[in-house]
């Protein structure tokens, strides 16, 4: 009984820690629901009756997001779960979430930019692959700092906001290859697969989903290369297939958090470090906390990108800002 409580007491905490950490100022909607599964012992539940891994917030969010629409209040959130119980399992159990966000690609262009070109990119953890074409997309920095690229009229514009020490890009990066890995490979010609990502988008973030129905579009016009594999056991092999007249870099974003224990995330460390490759990574400071370490000041809640393991700016999780940061060794 009391180990029953625990588990349920966990559940609720993880929801309303994704209420105020995460959703609160994005998804007003998401907020709430979240809120109320934290408080709802039946809701908490039926995700006891799921693989730790497939409690997330985001998950049952997006599972009934997909099947139904999302549902505009608590009421209508619960009877649906109390309703289609097995459905919803069924596809919180099928599914991941592989929410894929273009507008991160503004984030990594500063970096990019200033790499010897041209550059073969190759995304751990690519999900749809739509970060491996940032020189396919419009960028706006601010104060008139535009980026358009040549021959894709309808790319979607990211805006981005930066500070006085981030290197605003003024050119896109010359990219000859890039290919991605990933578990769960999604296939942008596969409609079904595109709506999951879609109902990954939370309700309110309209321009997120514009966004994402543009930069899917000019994926279907030229897919990138995506492998099926672990970022633990099939990185040499497709970094092997990288032109060598061209600089390698090796990147994740938002990929890392699932991978554990610690130990495995090291080794993928010094798996990228033994590859002749740049390595870019933009995550949450705690997957990594040695990058962390080497930021002044305390820690933001948002991702670190780091450059070969060097902390340079702490960047907003969907791409909204890049704000360049020293590192102190
Ligand atoms: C949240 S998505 C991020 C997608 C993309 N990097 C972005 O920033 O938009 C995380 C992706 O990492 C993939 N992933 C998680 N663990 C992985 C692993 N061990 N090897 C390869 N891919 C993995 C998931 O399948 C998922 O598509």
């Amino acid at each position: 009984m009391t180990a029953t409580l625990t588990a349920q007491e966990s559940i609720a905490r993880r929801y309303r820690s994704f209420a105020e950490r995460e959703a609160r100022g994005r998804s007003p909607l998401y907020e709430m629901l979240s809120l109320k599964v934290a408080d709802d012992e039946a809701v908490l539940d039926f995700l006891g009756t799921l693989p730790e891994i497939k409690q997330q917030p985001n998950l049952l969010l997006g599972a009934v997001k997909y099947l139904f629409g999302a549902a505009p209040d608590w009421p209508h959130f619960k009877a649906l779960i109390e309703q289609h119980r097995d459905q919803i399992r069924q596809c919180m159990l099928t599914h991941a979430t592989q929410t894929n966000e273009a507008a991160r690609c503004a984030t990594l262009l500063p970096v990019l930019a200033q790499l010897p070109q041209p550059l073969a990119l190759l995304e751990v953890g690519a999900s749809a692959g739509l970060c491996l074409q940032p020189d396919r997309y419009a960028y706006d920095y601010g104060e008139g700092r535009v980026l358009r690229p040549h021959g894709y009229d309808d790319a979607p514009v990211l805006p981005c906001e930066v500070n006085a020490e981030t290197p605003v890009p003024t050119r896109l990066p010359e990219i000859v290859w890039r290919a991605g890995l990933d578990l769960n490979p999604i296939d942008v010609r596969n409609h079904k697969q595109c709506a999951w990502l879609e109902a990954l988008v939370w309700p309110e973030q309209d321009d997120r989903l514009a966004r994402l129905r543009g930069a899917i579009a000019i994926a279907r016009k030229d897919p990138p290369l995506l492998v099926r594999g672990n970022l633990l056991h099939d990185l040499a092999p497709l970094a092997a297939q990288a032109p060598k007249d061209a600089t390698l870099v090796v990147f994740h974003s938002a990929v890392l958090a699932y991978v554990w224990p610690q130990d495995l995330r090291e080794q993928f460390v010094r798996d990228v470090r033994a590859l002749n490759a740049v390595w870019i990574s933009n995550e949450t400071w705690q997957v990594l906390p040695w990058i962390g370490a080497k930021t002044n000041g305390p820690p933001l809640p948002s991702f670190l990108l780091a450059v070969n393991g060097e902390p340079v700016a702490w960047t907003d999780h969907h791409g909204a800002f890049a704000h360049w940061c020293r590192a102190t060794s």
